[in-house]
């Protein structure tokens, strides 16, 4: 039995990778699978939520019943975030959006030759900071994987980028963070309270972290 309290809320949710193309056959990513993603998007489904998933590229199958937008790059993924935030009540940004991308494209592949090679990256527009100084009614969620500091790193976030809460990954755990169907996480909210959650798969997760956005959204 799920129960239905997310009936009349749009929930916007971000998932998987950013691609960054340096040439046409190659790019800059990350390990990310969408799993967490995904899995918000049907957890808040199951709930009654109107969902639209922007997700960068996964093998994921879009789950059904859920509006589904396919990005590659980051600037993609800004562009159609960007486009549904004034409907929304919640952005949840579980991408791992690249922070960087190659700062010159190649529309032929790039050859190689005996010598190093250097590629100059660019910075990435920060989507979810963008969002946090737009910001109007909506619950704003971020993710971060962090190895060390992780509260206080987490807590300046939050601060930075005008967040409502933020999911830490302790990518040094096992079980935990990029590719796996499990998860463990702290949740900090914007009044400095922790929660610490043990081994979850990220479905149960999910369910966890919307109980906290719920409570937060304007009725
Ligand atoms: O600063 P950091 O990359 O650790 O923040 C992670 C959070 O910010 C995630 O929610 C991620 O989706 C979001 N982010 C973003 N745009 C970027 C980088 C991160 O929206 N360029």
């Amino acid at each position: 039995f799920v129960k239905k309290d997310l009936v009349g809320r749009k929930i916007l949710v971000t998932a998987g990778p950013t691609r960054e193309p340096i040439d046409p056959v190659r790019y800059i990513s990350n390990y990310s699978s969408g799993k967490m993603g995904y899995a918000l998007a049907k957890a808040a489904r199951d709930r009654g939520a109107e969902v639209i998933l922007i997700s960068g590229p996964t093998s994921i199958d879009p789950p059904i019943g859920v509006m589904f937008e396919r990005v590659s790059t980051a600037e993609q993924m800004r562009d159609k975030v960007l486009q549904y935030f004034d409907e929304v009540d919640a952005v949840i940004m579980s991408a791992a959006v690249a922070d960087y991308r190659p700062m010159n494209y190649s529309n032929v592949k790039i050859k190689k030759d005996d010598s190093e090679m250097t590629i100059r990256l660019s910075k990435n527009p920060d989507i979810l900071k963008e969002l946090g100084d737009k910001k109007g009614r909506q619950v704003l969620i971020g993710f971060a994987a962090e190895t060390d500091n992780i509260v206080m790193n987490a807590s300046k976030k939050i601060k930075e980028k005008n967040l409502d809460m933020i999911v830490i990954n302790d990518v040094t755990q096992p079980g935990a963070g990029f590719e796996v169907d499990t998860n463990i996480v702290k949740i900090i909210t914007k009044d400095g309270d922790i929660k610490d959650f043990p081994l979850m798969n990220k479905y149960d997760l999910s369910h966890a972290i919307l109980d906290l956005a719920a409570n937060l959204m304007v009725r």
